[in-house]
């Protein structure tokens, strides 16, 4: 068998431990060989590709990013694309394809699986908004450094009595800043689920320092927005790929927040810190085991399907329900911080 794999959408940590698991699968248990299409999507349309095997693969499981390169597409491209991309998995041969990537990436794997292209998909995404799977590989890595780095935050914020808050990624998504801010200690957590009251969150900074603490840890999702009507924030309209265009949301609030109690506020935004670098060791077994049981789903021909964690387990669940709704953080998980906020 000839399986084709690409990475598309924002890069993760751990999408070369799922390339090395996917060579290492299908050269060893079956004898298979991989390509691998260059840029995501785009490599598939612009027929750019490569031949991926063991020697090319060892040594990956730790690296960050991915060898392939990643790149979005715009929905449009993909959609009128999707014959183009046939073509070309038959020019070289690929008996299925093995998509590796978040919503956008797996909608796509999703339109070709209904054109009867054997695929399965691989989830990813630090944001850990994919459906069907109870985690994505990325998804820790990038809370263990907003933990390490709100960590560090507590002793400068105490030392001059300020508010300090955090924009973490998590686009419609808080499951960053809920699990960071949980294990950071952090007194305020703000998510895209559930948009925040301006009076509120002065009262509870207001009220901190009443109560005689000498600072305030706030976690922002960068995708939080206020109660309509509370406060402005600055619309940035929406990108080619249909995204919204963020605008500082951690320090616009920290803005309204200095202005409202007279408490100095400062804002950190760790941006991209949060995608870079080294896979934790529990992103580089799922991301394994995802790129294991991907291949093995390959090879049983399980097409339409997405590798997924329930429990311990690596199961499959079909794309197209996995793309139908993005899985955000529940109202009794965000209530679970009621104890550890103010
Ligand atoms: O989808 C993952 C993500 O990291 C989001 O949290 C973030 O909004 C987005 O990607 C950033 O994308 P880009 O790297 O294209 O700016």
């Amino acid at each position: 068998m000839r399986i084709g794999v690409l990475t598309g959408g924002g890069d993760c940590p751990g999408l070369n431990a799922v390339l090395r698991a996917v060579v290492r699968t299908a050269e060893k248990q079956y004898g298979s060989d991989v390509i691998g299409f260059r840029n995501g999507w785009r490599g598939l349309l612009e027929d750019d590709a490569m031949k991926l095997d063991r020697p090319l693969v060892n040594g990956l499981l730790t690296r960050g990013g991915t060898v392939l390169g990643s790149a979005r597409v715009a929905p449009q491209r993909l959609r009128d694309g999707l014959g183009r991309m046939r073509e070309v998995l038959e020019g070289h041969g690929v008996d299925v394809l093995i998509p590796i990537g978040g919503e956008g990436t797996l909608t796509a794997a999703a339109w070709l699986s209904s054109e009867g292209v054997p695929v399965v998909g691989v989830p990813k995404t630090i944001d850990n908004d994919i459906d069907g799977t109870d985690l994505t590989f990325g998804f820790d890595t990038a809370v263990s450094i907003a933990t390490d780095m709100i960590d560090r935050l507590h002793t400068t914020a105490e030392s001059h009595q300020r508010v300090l808050l955090v924009e973490v990624m998590g686009r419609h998504a808080g499951w960053i800043a809920l699990n960071a801010g949980l294990a950071a200690g952090a007194h305020l957590t703000i998510t895209p689920e559930e948009p925040f009251d301006i009076d509120e969150v002065c009262r509870l900074v207001t009220a901190r320092f009443d109560r005689g603490h000498r600072h305030v840890i706030g976690v922002v999702s960068e995708g939080a927005t206020p109660l309509p009507g509370t406060m402005p924030l600055r619309d940035g309209g929406v990108d080619e790929f249909g995204h919204r265009r963020f605008t500082g949301v951690a320090q616009q609030l920290g803005e309204e927040i200095e202005r409202r109690t007279g408490k100095e506020v400062r804002t950190t935004v760790l941006g991209h810190v949060q995608r870079g670098g080294t896979p934790t060791s529990f992103d580089r077994v799922l991301a394994t085991r995802f790129g294991l049981h991907a291949t093995i789903a390959a090879h049983e021909e399980q097409f339409g399907q997405m590798v997924a964690l329930r429990g311990t387990g690596i199961t499959l669940f079909p794309l197209a329900d996995a793309v139908a709704q993005l899985k955000t953080v529940p109202t009794d998980r965000l209530e679970e911080t009621a104890a550890f906020t103010g």
